[in-house]
């Protein structure tokens, strides 16, 4: 298996995947880190096993790749999955919760999530890959893959569900410590493909994102990375 300045985990199946994801996160709470958090389907699984690793999260701050400009408590929300699977469950809050602010106009959450990112070190960012291989709500060919100066604006979605997205730029992103993929199933397999072994490529914004200067990680399980060859 190849793959460009990543450490690859490939586990037997989506629950093994999950499971790993949530040793890095409840290892990273434990130590008090700064973790960025992630939407989609994929991370709930592994949110929920990170709060029965570790239910005490009073060290940690918690932020967001990517937030859909919903209300918190709308079904769509990413701060709402992570409500659900994860906070609900703990038994000690994080010490800092850094919410984008879907419900505000989204320029004005940027602006402020990108003014919280400049006081901050990421030490751990989740991120998932979507079947176009895009990661937080970088889209393939998107303006904002060619940031260079903001941390946190807003994009548009080119994926379900169609409401625009606030969004971490490749520069907040690569600042992160540990950069952590998680990504499972066969329908992302070329995706996978693409972002971890091919070029680095605008059509392709995983294979974009790599951490600047620490580690870049890739959980799998066998059928995401079933197109990975060496
Ligand atoms: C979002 C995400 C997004 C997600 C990928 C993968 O807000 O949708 O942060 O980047 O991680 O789309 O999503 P799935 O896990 O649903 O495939």
């Amino acid at each position: 298996m190849k793959a460009r300045n990543i450490e690859l985990t490939i586990t037997d199946d989506s629950e093994g995947a999950a499971r790993r994801a949530a040793e890095l996160l409840a290892e990273a709470a434990r130590a008090g880190h700064e973790i960025a958090l992630t939407g989609g389907s994929t991370p709930g699984r592994a949110y929920e096993l990170a709060a029965e690793l570790e239910p005490d999260w009073s060290k940690a701050g918690v932020w967001w790749g990517d937030e859909r400009c919903v209300p918190p408590d709308d079904d769509r929300s990413n701060f709402g999955l992570a409500r659900r699977m994860l906070l609900d469950r703990l038994e000690t809050q994080p010490a800092r919760i850094h919410r984008i602010h879907g419900e505000d106009p989204p320029d004005a959450a940027a602006a402020s999530y990108d003014r919280e990112l400049r006081a901050t070190t990421l030490d751990l960012v989740l991120l998932g890959l979507g079947p176009d291989g895009h990661v937080a709500s970088l889209f393939p060919n998107a303006p904002g893959l060619f940031e260079t100066e903001r941390l946190a604006i807003p994009a548009e979605a080119k994926l379900d569900p169609f409401v625009e997205r606030v969004t971490m730029t490749p520069p907040a992103l690569r600042s992160a410590r540990h950069i952590v993929l998680l990504v499972t199933g066969e329908s992302k397999a070329d995706a996978v493909a693409a972002a971890l072994a091919g070029p680095p490529d605008p059509a392709v914004p995983g294979s974009l994102i790599r951490s600047a200067s620490g580690a870049t990680i890739a959980i799998l399980d066998q059928a995401a990375a079933s197109r990975l060859r060496d």
